[in-house]
């Protein structure tokens, strides 16, 4: 009886019992090792899961990697801890962990969301394994949470719902209006525990931290004629609505200062231009979704929306600052929140400069993909978000997946691949394509259908163009 109130109690009723395993192991493990991914999803699973740790009185210590590729995980096994707990990677290389596990170098405990490789092990907790999709339905973070709920040690642990949910949209899970599915739990855990809110709103990037203008001429995702990418239009629509548009110091205001009848106002204003310029009704439903606010941050500020709280995030980890990252998530406000803000302004600056050179370069179309390769010019650790950004671009088609490379070394390049949910819906699978085709030329790749990367040998570009074309070509007959 009580395990069957538990697991109604479990904010994934489905993943209780592997969670409940996982715990147990943690609980009698001698030495913890944490290694997770360095993105936004990576380091708020390494939050939520240090946070649970510790209160659970397990004594640990912390790692972060931008790949596990075979030599991470050597590595990681050539340290002495017992038990070593992944979050947000390790069940695409659990073939090359179960080895290390037989060898008896350590113990895995994974917390993942990844596609899994084919290889299984007795601590595993990921969504996928009980048939729930992990690319749009629970991210790294949320697995991590699931763990934290069933290490419960000091409280229950609901308090870390509002990092689990800055994981899911830091990897892009709320595109469908909010979030969705398993992350549903997640949510409502964080709403129970007081750290969140769920508020029906207008769906463009920077409510808390833009100017008004700024954030109607950088909507890029509405592409409202005159308005979106276009400052002097952005601001004549503002002015033509009854609001002042400065506070009392001559600043602009952002969409955080202005009350509910403002906000509706300022929305229907936009629904109405979107409408008489014959924008498609997808997009302008689009324009209103669920937004989530963690209610105990400064208003204005980055992290009170987890779409701008994952964004400083990504701008810590996967510039070499995991550690910035990190102590922001367990509350660092002070020097680790500066030097984070310090690293935001590169990153954007970084994200700009890189889709303005995709932009003025364009891509190449094969039959099945179009891709670009921007050698040494975007960041390896960033290619993939100017990909992402750079799709519905002029010269950027929707209707084919996107393929982007970077060189991450003398002897390796970096490749990251992004498609839509339509394209997934028509059979694609970027996590297998990238798989196959980067082993096909001696590499390895692998991530969801929808976003997925792979590392291959410099000189291997073509010949991995033409088998990912291939792939791709079979998925969507
Ligand atoms: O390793 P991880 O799962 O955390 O990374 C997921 C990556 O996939 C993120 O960079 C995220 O932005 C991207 N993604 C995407 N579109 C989606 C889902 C994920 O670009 N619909
Ligand atoms: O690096 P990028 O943002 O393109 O990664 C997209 C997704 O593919 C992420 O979930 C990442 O963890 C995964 N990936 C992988 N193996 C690689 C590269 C990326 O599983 N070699
Ligand atoms: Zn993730």
């Amino acid at each position: 009886m009580a395990t069957a109130d538990a697991e109604t109690d479990a904010p994934v009723p489905a993943l209780h019992g592997r969670a409940q395993r996982c715990a147990a192991r943690l609980r009698e493990a001698d030495s913890v090792l944490l290694a997770s991914h360095i993105d936004a999803d990576g380091l708020t699973s390494a939050a939520v899961a240090s946070r649970a740790l510790e209160r659970a009185g397990l004594q640990f210590e912390t790692l972060f990697s931008k790949q596990l590729d075979e030599a991470e995980v050597a590595r990681i096994a050539a340290t002495d801890y017992d038990t070593v707990l992944f979050t947000d990677f390790g069940s695409g290389q659990l073939d090359v962990i179960a080895r290390h596990e037989a060898a008896g170098d350590f113990t895995p405990v994974i917390a993942d969301h990844h596609q899994p490789a084919d290889a299984d092990t007795e601590y595993h907790l990921n969504p996928l394994l009980e048939g729930i999709d992990g690319a749009a339905e629970l991210s790294g973070a949320g697995a991590a949470y699931v763990l934290a709920r069933a290490l419960e040690g000091d409280g229950d642990n609901r308090d870390l719902a509002k990092l689990a949910v800055v994981g899911a949209v830091g990897d892009m899970q709320d595109t469908d209006g909010g979030l969705r599915g398993a992350n549903e739990g997640i949510v409502a855990d964080g709403v129970a525990a007081g750290v969140l809110a769920e508020e029906t709103d207008l769906a463009l990037y920077g409510r808390q931290t833009r100017p008004l203008p700024k954030l109607l001429e950088y909507a890029s995702e509405a592409r409202i004629p005159g308005i979106s990418n276009d400052e002097a239009g952005a601001i004549e629509f503002l002015s033509g609505l009854d609001l002042p548009l400065k506070d009392g110091d001559g600043d602009w205001r952002r969409w955080v200062d202005l009350d509910g009848d403002e906000r509706q106002q300022v929305a229907s204003a936009l629904i109405r231009r979107a409408v008489a310029s014959g924008v498609p009704s997808d997009r302008i439903d689009g324009l209103v979704g669920t937004t989530y606010v963690l209610t105990d941050e400064t208003p204005g500020t980055e992290l009170r929306d987890v779409s701008e709280f994952s964004t400083l995030l990504n701008a810590t980890a996967r510039y070499e600052r995991a550690d910035v990252g990190l102590a922001v998530c367990l509350g660092d406000r002070g020097g680790a929140l500066d030097r984070a803000r310090t690293l935001l302004r590169n990153h954007r600056r970084n994200l700009s400069e890189g889709l303005q050179w995709v932009k003025t370069e364009g891509v190449t179309a094969e039959e099945n993909v179009q891709w670009f390769d921007a050698e040494s010019r975007i960041r390896e650790t960033i290619v993939g978000i100017v990909a992402g950004m750079a799709v519905g671009a002029s010269g950027v088609s929707r209707s084919k997946p996107i393929v982007a490379f970077a060189d991450k070394n003398d002897d390796e390049v970096k490749v990251s691949a992004r498609g839509s949910g339509h394209l997934v819906r028509d059979g694609l699978d970027l996590s297998a394509v990238m798989r196959e085709a980067s082993r096909a030329v001696g590499g390895d790749g692998g991530g969801h259908d929808v976003a997925a990367g792979a590392t291959i040998p410099r000189g291997e570009r073509d010949a991995f163009i033409e088998a990912a074309d291939e792939l791709v070509g079979e998925q969507l007959e």
